[in-house]
């Protein structure tokens, strides 16, 4: 088994769910303005899901050998995702900046679910749920551009 390179797949996928979890919480306390409760609330649910999926990967790497590692200090070096704006930010640019993140996200794990394809078809699986669950918050939080 290619544990390294099926680590390091995961590995990544874990820093940017870390990262895109870190960033949702950050949101559901800032935001701002009329769509503020609807928007508080599922950013608590994109949170509690993106956690869970955080946790599957995670548990994957271990699995096959790997040792994940969703330190702080490792998701702020390693994260490919743009910073958040500190203090509060209206419900208009929460959303943008959540549809943003989920596209960088969606866009990395669906690279690595072809190259998984290769090296580990459960690892790929999983990676085609979680992909499936962003690409669906992706559509809730985007409904609301209008
Ligand atoms: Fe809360």
């Amino acid at each position: 088994m290619h544990t390294e390179r099926i680590g390091s797949e995961l590995q990544d996928t874990l820093v940017e769910l870390s990262d895109l979890a870190s960033q949702a919480k950050q949101l559901h306390w800032n935001v701002t303005g009329r769509h503020f409760r609807s928007l508080h609330e599922q950013l608590d649910e994109l949170t509690a899901e993106v956690r869970s999926a955080a946790d599957t990967v995670a548990e994957r790497a271990v699995a096959i050998g790997y040792a994940p590692d969703a330190r702080v200090g490792t998701v702020a070096k390693e994260s490919p995702l743009a910073e958040i704006p500190n203090g509060k930010v209206d419900d208009v640019a929460v959303v943008e900046l959540v549809v943003r993140a989920l596209d960088t996200v969606a866009a990395r794990v669906t690279r690595r679910v072809l190259d998984l394809a290769e090296f580990d078809l459960v690892s790929q699986d999983l990676l085609i749920g979680i992909l499936a669950g962003l690409e669906k918050q992706r559509w809730m939080f985007n409904a609301q551009q209008s």
